[in-house]
């Protein structure tokens, strides 16, 4: 199945106002903004709506209070949404049909659609490092970010109260891949042989409750992360951790409380892995979480570790 990514999130929310501040904050650009419904967009084009939690017109809510109500998957051509549906109808999953959307509820009891993506590739020349071994950076101080601006919308994190029914549902019907695991306990996925390590992430947790863990958002690198980290800390917005580093996906992460829901994660330098990759099985420990990691944040003012 030819899915791409995601392509759209839809958040259902207490309090629009507080969060079309937040999504500002973030560095999202506002499409469309009124105190019933606002969209968001990366620099290619992945989209982030809001809108109020008992909006009739949401999917059900699989978890309480301001949470996720939709993940939007792109796919690559009208021809390959069909595919998705046959194979969702074989395994008698309902699915709806309208204006180019396919809509069905996944195991978890979440939303999720798919559309033909409407993102777009968006020309970026890389950051130069000045690394041992490679001087890419000549006669040209590096980059300081005041904010941040998000590249794209990376991965969704989501808990599930059956960690077995949702790995079969996106690897056995909808062809993610597996990058990595925590035996018994997570499933890293992507929705291509090649591409970022992971762009759904599957959590059973202890209490077998469904729900948003966190959603990512690519950013150009990590003086980004660390950039937008502080402008969001200047903001007057919660760290949960970060900045810090990955072992599993060697991304450099910040999360930061979303009050859309969850967590929400800046991150860069993600490993890009191909079909050659081979899935490992990981201790789920503390020091697989983050290598490093600073707890509360940076101070967006003093730009020195919160105390
Ligand atoms: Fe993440």
């Amino acid at each position: 199945m030819a899915i791409t990514g995601v392509d759209a999130i839809t958040y259902g929310v207490s309090n629009m106002k507080l969060c079309r501040q937040f999504l500002a904050d973030w560095g999202l650009k506002r499409v469309r903004s009124s105190a019933t419904s606002a969209i968001y967009e990366t620099l290619d084009g992945s989209q982030v709506r809001i809108r109020p939690r008992g909006d009739k017109s949401l999917p059900k809510a699989f978890a309480a209070g301001s949470t996720v109500r939709e993940v939007v998957w792109g796919v690559t051509s009208k021809t390959e949404l069909s595919r998705i549906r046959k194979a969702l109808e074989r395994q008698g999953v309902p699915v709806t049909e309208s204006h180019g959307m396919l809509r069905c509820i996944d195991p978890a009891g979440l939303g999720i659609a798919f559309r033909v993506s409407k993102c777009q590739k968006v020309k970026i020349e890389g950051t130069k490092f000045n690394v041992v071994g490679a001087r890419d950076r000549i006669d040209q101080p590096a980059t300081f970010y005041d904010r941040a601006r998000p590249v794209s919308l990376g991965h969704v994190v989501l808990n599930v109260p059956d960690l077995k029914k949702a790995e079969h549902f996106y690897r056995g019907v909808l062809g993610f891949h597996l990058s990595d695991r925590y035996p018994g306990d997570a499933v890293f996925l992507r929705c291509q042989p090649t591409g970022e390590h992971h762009n759904l992430f599957l959590l059973e947790t202890p209490d077998g409750m469904a729900g948003l863990n966190h959603v990512a958002f690519e950013v150009h690198d990590i003086h980004e992360i660390v950039g937008g980290g502080m402008h969001i800390a200047r903001q007057g917005w919660k760290t949960a951790i970060g900045p810090g580093r990955h072992p599993i996906s060697s991304a450099y992460f910040w999360y930061v409380e979303n009050p859309c829901g969850g967590l929400i994660e800046y991150y860069s330098d993600v490993d890009y892995v191909t079909a050659k990759w081979k899935p490992r099985d990981c201790a789920r420990t503390a020091e697989n979480f983050a290598e490093w990691a600073v707890n509360g944040g940076i101070d967006g003012n003093s730009r020195r570790q919160k105390v």
